[in-house]
């Protein structure tokens, strides 16, 4: 549901004045008559009543005030994504796409929820960018329907598009253009003034600390630099719904953080998010709830903490030694999947005190010093590799 906002100045008049006429004119008639028809309690307080008249009064305006501060900032309709946090913001429904003998997307079905960071992970070729370029609208499905912030995509292509937000795989920044020159291009596409680019070029360039560089042609960055032009392409329109496809992957801890930072604060003013993402910490922060996806089908889709405590019976051990241990001495039947990770080993076990007795009894044994030793719950990591059948 969506109200504009003159409608709730509207109807929020009526309601002040239909609040203020039904409690004061009766009221003041009675008191210019010196007559309490009414309760006394009305007649003696009035200049209390008018007061609480006026309070109410003044309590509607702010509220519909910060609903078009909301709207202004331009992620939240005056009403509509305030209450809309359990609307669904993407419903997929038996999305198909093959190419040639491979089938790259198998019969998913999914919904967004409006408001939600929606982290889509899966393994290199399962599938992730192929369906994010389905649901941007970029390829046909061969069969499935999708529907974007309640818009057919198939049947209004248009419209749809005109809500997202999309940050490819490959990026799609120009080059031959200034950054300032590729959000200009951006923002006329999606019919903005030329008053609200100036307005938002500056405010997204300085958040994702470009500004400086606005001038200089995209050729010249780095790719952190020309990703982050990507990004605020993407936002420049005030998206209701944001695609990300590895926004991350390769960049350095600074323009990671700039891009998670964005994420967020595009989020927190209400715009859904579509993640993909190798990177399984960055997910367990970042997402609500996450849809792990194997061979072009959903292994898994729930919140990161229920995902993790399905495969709560295994917990691992990182374990380091002063010396070197061969891995093969460590396994035993409590004990599984040891893999190295630096200088330290990652055990993976069902039976933590079990293994941590035998780890001691075989740093004795073969006269070495255990350095460090932390159990660690389950891992989203875990959940993933089991699922996609990588912890084999
Ligand atoms: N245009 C294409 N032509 C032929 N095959 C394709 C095409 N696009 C994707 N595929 C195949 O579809 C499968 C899924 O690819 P997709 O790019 O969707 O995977 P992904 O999950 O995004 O992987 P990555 O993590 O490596 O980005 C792969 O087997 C890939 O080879
Ligand atoms: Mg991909």
């Amino acid at each position: 549901m969506t109200f504009n906002f003159n409608q709730g100045l509207t109807i929020a008049q009526i309601i002040t004045f239909t609040v203020t006429a039904i409690t004061s004119v009766p009221l003041f008639s009675s008191y210019l008559r010196g007559v309490d028809t009414i309760n006394p309690i009305f007649t003696h307080h009035l200049p209390v009543w008018f007061g609480f008249a006026f309070i109410l009064i003044a309590i509607i305006k702010i509220s519909i005030r910060k609903k078009l501060i909301l709207n202004q900032l331009g992620l939240k309709d005056a009403w509509g994504n305030l209450n809309g946090k359990n609307e669904p913001a993407i419903e997929v429904s038996n999305l198909t796409k093959s190419f040639g003998r491979i089938i790259a997307v198998n019969g998913m079905s999914f919904t967004v929820s409006k408001g939600e960071i929606f982290g889509f992970l899966g393994p290199n070729g399962a599938g992730k960018t192929t369906t994010i370029r389905m649901l941007t609208g970029i390829l046909a499905p061969d069969k499935g329907s999708i529907k974007i912030d309640g818009i057919n995509l198939a049947k209004d292509p248009i419209r749809a598009k005109m809500v997202i937000g999309v940050i490819p795989e490959a990026g799609n920044v120009y080059g031959d253009l200034t950054a300032k020159q590729n959000l200009a291009l951006t923002g006329r596409y999606y019919g903005l003034s030329k008053g609200h680019i100036a307005k938002r070029t500056e405010e997204i360039l300085t958040a994702l600390g470009l500004y400086e560089r606005g001038d200089d042609f995209v050729r010249t960055f780095s790719k952190g630099m020309k990703q982050r032009v990507s990004i605020a392409c993407a936002i420049i329109h005030e998206p209701k719904i944001l695609f990300l496809d590895e926004p991350t992957e390769g960049l350095d801890v600074q323009s990671r953080r700039l891009i998670v930072d964005t994420i967020q604060r595009m989020n927190k003013l209400g715009c859904t998010v579509f993640l993909t993402t190798h990177n399984i910490e960055e997910a367990n922060r970042l997402c609500e709830k996450v849809c792990i996806i194997n061979k072009g089908k959903i292994a898994a889709i729930d919140s990161p903490e229920k995902l993790k405590s399905t495969f709560e019976k295994t917990q691992t051990i990182e374990i380091s030694f002063n010396q070197r241990i061969d891995k093969e001495a460590l396994s035993n039947e409590v004990i599984f999947g040891v893999e190295s990770m630096g200088d330290k080993l990652r055990l993976h076990t069902d039976n933590p005190d079990k293994a941590v007795k035998y780890l001691v009894a075989l740093a004795q044994e073969h006269g070495v010093e255990i350095v460090s030793l932390v159990t660690c719950g389950p891992s989203l990591e875990e959940a993933f590799l089991r699922l996609t059948g990588g912890g084999e």
